[in-house]
């Protein structure tokens, strides 16, 4: 089911009734934002509603463009968002961009709790500018592999030998993020229950549970988000800085469109040819979206070798998310461009709606993973 461009600017559908129990998930993006709501029965996460609205034009820019707005006006597009989607539930998880957090892998020499608490802030000052009383901190030890000797086991026997160190995974936000967030929350009249960084959302929503590597690439506006989950642990993570709207962009340029067309093009014919354009327009329009995908996924590349290289095994699986992940005909370049297994993001898969919104679920979803994840959390 193709969608049309009116609905670019507002993917909606709603007809949610029931109130108690309900669950907002609400991702900011810097392009758009999407919510979900969800409610819990028959043991299953039940799609109440959900619905995306382009930020470019609460401050003056063009759907697709990535925009910083004021709380305040973030705040009056997601209460367009709400009232246009028929959102009745109040409370919810709002997730962090990752570019506003710090996720890092630590090397520490094993220690008690005790010691490597007061550890951790001392080590985090080595890599956060700004002062500690600045930032929130989080942290929590990854367990040592304990299937290393499995099937899955792609380590080499030399590597085996006792480690001395632990890895700790090290999370930080700026309170004045938090603070940003929480005024759009309650200027909006939303009750947030949490706050999480995006990917963790992401995780959730999209990947299954699986011990082996997976590389995830969330291809949003203005940046592509890489992080490399392993037993369902964030261990390596890359930003990238180009993303759909350099797609357009370059689009534009080469078949002298303005961006308006570049990023309706885009969207409905992407990389699959079509009759309405000729032989040459259809090349220089595959021609131009790849170019930003083939430098996005050489970084991935590269990616995907430094893991490969620091713990000796292999990632063998991708997984696109983010709006950049609908390109029409993705698929079959991603699996060419990226040494690795590719698939698309199906986070409406854990959810249940209606089938005849199926089709639709499956297109716009890799966008909505971050949304879905969190309103996943909000039901537990
Ligand atoms: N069907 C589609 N085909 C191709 N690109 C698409 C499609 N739908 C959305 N996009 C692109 O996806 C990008 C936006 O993705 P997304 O909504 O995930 O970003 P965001 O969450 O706003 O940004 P970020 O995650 O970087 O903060 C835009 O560049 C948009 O043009
Ligand atoms: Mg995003």
């Amino acid at each position: 089911m193709a969608l049309s461009f009116d609905t670019l600017t507002k993917r909606i559908f709603g007809t949610a009734r029931s109130e108690g129990g309900s669950v907002l998930g609400i991702d900011i993006g810097a392009s758009s934002a999407k919510i979900v709501q969800l409610k819990s029965a028959h043991g299953s996460a039940v799609l109440e509603t959900y619905g995306e609205i382009a930020l470019g034009p609460y401050g003056d820019a063009a759907v697709g463009k990535a925009v910083k707005l004021s709380p305040e006006k973030t705040a009056e597009a997601l209460l367009d968002l709400m009232r246009e989607a028929n959102v009745t539930a109040k409370a919810g998880g709002i997730s962090i961009p990752f570019a506003s957090s710090l996720v890092m892998v630590l090397d520490l020499p094993k220690t008690d709790p005790e010691q490597l608490k007061r550890m951790i802030p001392i080590e985090a000052r080595k890599y956060i500018p700004v002062s500690p009383s600045e930032v929130m901190l989080d942290w929590s030890v990854i367990p040592e592999d304990e299937g290393e000797a499995s099937a899955f086991d792609r380590i080499e026997p030399e590597t085996k030998i006792q480690k001395t160190g632990q890895e700790v995974l090290l999370v930080a936000i700026r309170n004045d993020t938090v603070r940003a967030y929480q005024t759009i929350a309650s200027t909006a009249s939303i009750s947030t229950r949490f706050y999480e960084i995006e990917i963790f959302s992401a995780i959730r929503a999209a990947l299954s549970h699986g011990v082996a590597p997976v590389l995830v690439i969330d291809l949003g506006a203005a940046t592509t988000k890489m992080y490399i989950v392993e037993r369902g642990i964030v261990r390596m993570t890359h930003l990238v800085t180009a993303g759909g709207q350099h797609m357009t962009e370059t689009l534009g340029r080469s078949l002298g469109w303005e961006f308006e067309k570049a990023e309706r093009v885009k969207r409905e014919r992407g990389l699959v040819e079509s009759a309405a354009y000729s032989t040459d327009e259809n090349e220089r329009i595959k021609a131009a979206l790849l170019s930003t995908l083939e430098r996005v996924f050489s970084e991935a590349n590269r990616v995907l070798l430094s893991y490969g290289k620091r713990y000796n095994k292999s990632v063998s699986r991708v997984l696109l998310s983010g709006g950049g992940a609908s390109l029409p005909g993705l698929s079959a370049h991603a699996n060419e461009l990226l040494q690795a297994e590719v698939s698309i993001a199906d986070p409406f898969k854990r959810t249940e709606a209606p089938a005849f919104l199926s089709d639709v679920l499956q297109e716009i979803g890799p966008g909505f993973s971050v949304a879905v994840g969190l309103a996943i959390r909000g039901l537990r």
